[in-house]
């Protein structure tokens, strides 16, 4: 079968595009068919040998955490999963990836996919969806009523964490530039700053920061909340300041794989209380073209990656 492996760390042209045998599933995984993965922005930096502390992988790497397909064996003591279910998941980071045209899946991670939408746009959904899910409701525990800024509300994250925030009953505010405050507004934001710290008439319960800015501004940030608030920040390169005097944590999101939360953004998705932000098809073997726009400015929306021509 064909996959898109790198056998060294460097920029994008280590992809290869290339021959690897089909895997065959272990006691308690399912192989899928693919129908699509997506591309995130930490794939550029674990290709790029950024992330070898946090996020380990064995070389030769296939990327692709996402994954949307259908089931097409089954490993021995797998329950409650059939040969030809459409299923999606999110891998492990560290684990062999789903930039292929199959690949392997503990039963565990997945979630039947969504019914409403092509099974391979739904391979959009898995990490940015639990992303936002964990950091609004893991880890900065909103609920209705409060106030949440959102820094980086026009991405692919943010544009479920807006939505996600809007259905919780909380007031959302977004910082989104002039190319995505588009996708804000439609998320249903309650209002729209441009980049930079907002003037804000009222402190903020929680901040979500999304947006690959300055530790400075990131600080800066942290004066919008209130007494005892939350900032959780998903660009872990730089810790997330706390503000002890205050009582305003600082809290360093790193996903996690999650089937019960994976099934109920489908269910949101099916309800139609959720829509999927926008998406690009483009072919497997075209990965490496998509590393490199990434390197040089940020993908607008999210992209999957298709193995079928
Ligand atoms: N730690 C984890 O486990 C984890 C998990 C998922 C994602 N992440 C990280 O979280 C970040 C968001 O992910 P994503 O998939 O949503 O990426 P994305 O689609 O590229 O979104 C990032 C958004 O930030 C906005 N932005 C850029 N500069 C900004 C600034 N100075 N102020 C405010 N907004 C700014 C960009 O939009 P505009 O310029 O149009 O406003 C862009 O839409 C990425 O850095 C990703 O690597 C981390």
């Amino acid at each position: 079968m064909k996959a898109v492996r790198f056998h060294e760390y460097g920029t994008p042209d280590v992809l290869r595009f290339e021959d690897v045998d089909q895997p065959v599933p272990g006691a308690g995984e399912v192989r899928i068919r693919v129908a699509a993965t997506s591309f995130n922005p930490v794939d550029g930096n674990i290709r790029a040998g950024y992330m070898q502390g946090p996020i380990p992988v064995a070389l030769p790497h296939t990327l692709g955490s996402d994954v949307a397909g259908t089931i097409d064996a089954l490993g021995d003591g797998v329950t409650g999963l059939q040969v030809g279910d459409q299923v999606i998941a999110a891998l492990p980071l560290t684990s062999v990836g789903a930039a292929a045209e199959y690949a392997l899946a503990p039963a565990g991670l997945l979630a039947k996919a969504p019914a409403g939408i092509a099974l391979a746009d739904a391979a959009g959904l898995p990490l940015v969806g639990l992303t936002a899910w964990q950091a609004l409701f893991d880890h900065a525990k909103l609920t209705t009523g409060q106030r949440v800024l959102i820094n980086g509300a026009g991405g692919a994250v943010g544009g479920y964490a807006v939505q996600l925030a809007k259905n919780a009953g909380a007031y959302v505010i977004a910082v989104a530039g002039p190319g995505s405050s588009r996708q804000a507004e439609e998320a249903g934001a309650d209002e729209i700053h441009g980049h930079g710290i907002p003037e804000l008439t009222e402190t903020v319960d929680v901040v979500l920061n999304l947006a690959p800015v300055t530790p400075e501004q990131l600080a800066g940030l942290v004066e919008l909340i209130r007494d005892g608030g939350v900032l959780v920040n998903t660009t872990v390169w730089m810790p997330a300041p706390s503000d002890e005097r205050r009582g305003v944590q600082g809290i360093n999101l790193f996903v996690r794989p999650d089937a019960g939360q994976l099934a109920r953004l489908v269910d949101l998705l099916d309800s139609g209380a959720l829509r999927l932000g926008p998406t690009r098809r483009i072919p497997l073997a075209d990965l490496a073209t998509v590393h490199a726009e990434a390197a040089t400015a940020p993908i607008t929306g999210k992209v999957v990656v298709l193995p079928a021509a």
